[in-house]
C-alpha cells in the first residue's frame, strides 16, 4: 500500500476521481503563476485573432498538472480536444486523427517523447504548415499526396525535455515547465478537493497533508482520499490534524513525504553501494524497478530535497540523505 502515492500509473478508477478533481478553468488552477500568466496572454490574443493557439509543450514530473492544463486550454478556447498517448502511436493513426480535427481544435499527445520516429516525422509538416504528406503506392509508382489540414494546436506533455528530438522541440511555439508546488498551494488544492469530495477538513490537517505530498497535487489528492477513509472508518468522518497524522503514519509517509520505496532507494545507495556513485541501471536492478520510473518518479524529488546527487559516474547519497534514513556519514561514523 505504501508505494501507491508515487505509483506512476493511474488506474481507471482513479482517472475518474482525477477528472472530478481536475481544475476546469485557468482561474481554478492553483500555483504555477508564471505559466498561468503567459498562457492567459496567449489565450486572450488567440481568441481575439480567432486563430489556433500556438503549439504548446508541457514539461514536468508526473502529477503536476500537465493533462489538467491541456484540458483547461480546450475549455478556455471552447474548442474540441483529441487525446492520444505517444507510445504505440503509428503514422496512420496520426494521419487519421489529423484529418478529423476541426479548425482550432487541440490535439493532446501525452508522453510525446515516446512517440516513434516515423509518427514524429509525419507531424513535422503538419505542425509547421498544417499540411499532411501521404505516400501512396510503392516503389517507382509511389507518389506523395499533400492534404491541407485545418489549423490546430498540438499540446505535448513530457516528463523531461531532454527526451525530445530537436526538430520536434523546435516546432513548439511555447514551452512551459511545471515545478513542484509549495505547501501553501498544496493546502489550497487539498481544501478545494475536500470541498468537491464533501469531506470536512481542518486547516491544520490540510496543511499536514500538503507538507507531506512531495510538492505534487496528485499525491496530495491521493493522500486526502486515504485520510478520508481512516476518518470514516476509525473516527467520526471529519478530518482533524490528529486523524491526518494517524493516517499518514499508517501509510508510512514520513515527515518529508517520502514513502517506503524512497527510503529503500536511499538505503540501497548507502548500504549496497557504499554511498555511491552507483549507475542508474545498477540501482534499478537492485531495487527491481524500471530505470524510467526511478528517473521520472523517485529521483526528481529526492534531488530537490538534496538527498541524492547526480554525478557523471552515477548517483550518490548526500549527508542530508544519510541523516534522513538514519545512516551516519562515514567520517562521523569513525567517531563512535
Ligand atoms: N494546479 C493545480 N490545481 C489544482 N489541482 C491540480 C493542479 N495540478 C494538478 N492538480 C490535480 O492533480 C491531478 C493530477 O494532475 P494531472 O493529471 O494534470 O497531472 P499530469 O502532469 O498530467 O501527470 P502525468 O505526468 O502523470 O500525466 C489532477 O487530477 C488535479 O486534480
Ligand atoms: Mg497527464
Amino acid at each position: 500500500m505504501s508505494t501507491q502515492f508515487l505509483a506512476p500509473t493511474v488506474t481507471v478508477e482513479e482517472e475518474e476521481v482525477e477528472r472530478s478533481l481536475r481544475p476546469r478553468r485557468l482561474s481554478d488552477f492553483v500555483g504555477q503563476e508564471r505559466v498561468k500568466e503567459q498562457l492567459a496572454i496567449a489565450l486572450e490574443a488567440t481568441r481575439t485573432r480567432g486563430e489556433a493557439l500556438d503549439h504548446v509543450l508541457l514539461v514536468g514530473p508526473p502529477g503536476l498538472g500537465k493533462t489538467s492544463l491541456a484540458y483547461i486550454v480546450r475549455e478556455e478556447l471552447g474548442v474540441g480536444i483529441r487525446t492520444v498517448a505517444g507510445p504505440g502511436l503509428e503514422r496512420k493513426d496520426i494521419a487519421a486523427i489529423l484529418t478529423s480535427l476541426e479548425s482550432r481544435d487541440v490535439l493532446f499527445v501525452d508522453e510525446i517523447h515516446r512517440m516513434s520516429r516515423s509518427a514524429e516525422e509525419i507531424l513535422y509538416p503538419a505542425l509547421e504548415d498544417f499540411r499532411l504528406d501521404i505516400v501512396v503506392g510503392q516503389g517507382p509508382a509511389a507518389r506523395t499526396l499533400t492534404l491541407d489540414l485545418p489549423p490546430f494546436t498540438l499540446i505535448g506533455a513530457t516528463t523531461r525535455t531532454g527526451l525530445l528530438t530537436t526538430p520536434l522541440r523546435d516546432r513548439f511555439g511555447m514551452t512551459f515547465r511545471l515545478g513542484y508546488y509549495d505547501p501553501g498551494q498544496l493546502a489550497a488544492i487539498v481544501r478545494r478537493s475536500a470541498g468537491i469530495l464533501g469531506v470536512e477538513i481542518d486547516t491544520d490537517a490540510a496543511d499536514e497533508i500538503a507538507r507531506r505530498s512531495r510538492g505534487t497535487p496528485r499525491i496530495a489528492n491521493r493522500i486526502l482520499r486515504r485520510v478520508r477513509d481512516v476518518a470514516e472508518v476509525r473516527h467520526q468522518g471529519a478530518v482533524t490534524d490528529a486523524v491526518a497524522k494517524e493516517a499518514l503514519e499508517l501509510l508510512e509517509v514520513d515527515d518529508e513525504g517520502l514513502e517506503a520505496t524512497d527510503r529503500e532507494l536511499l538505503r540501497t545507495i548507502v548500504h549496497k553501494f557504499d554511498g555511491g556513485p552507483v549507475g542508474l541501471s545498477t540501482l534499478a536492478v537492485s531495487l527491481g524497478e524500471e530505470r524510467d520510473t526511478i528517473e521520472d518518479v523517485y529521483e526528481p524529488y529526492l534531488l530537490q530535497l538534496g538527498f541524492i546527487q547526480r554525478t557523471p559516474r552515477g548517483r550518490t547519497i548526500t549527508k542530508l540523505g544519510r541523516a534522513h534514513v538514519g545512516a551516519v556519514a562515514e567520517p562521523d561514523a569513525k567517531l563512535f
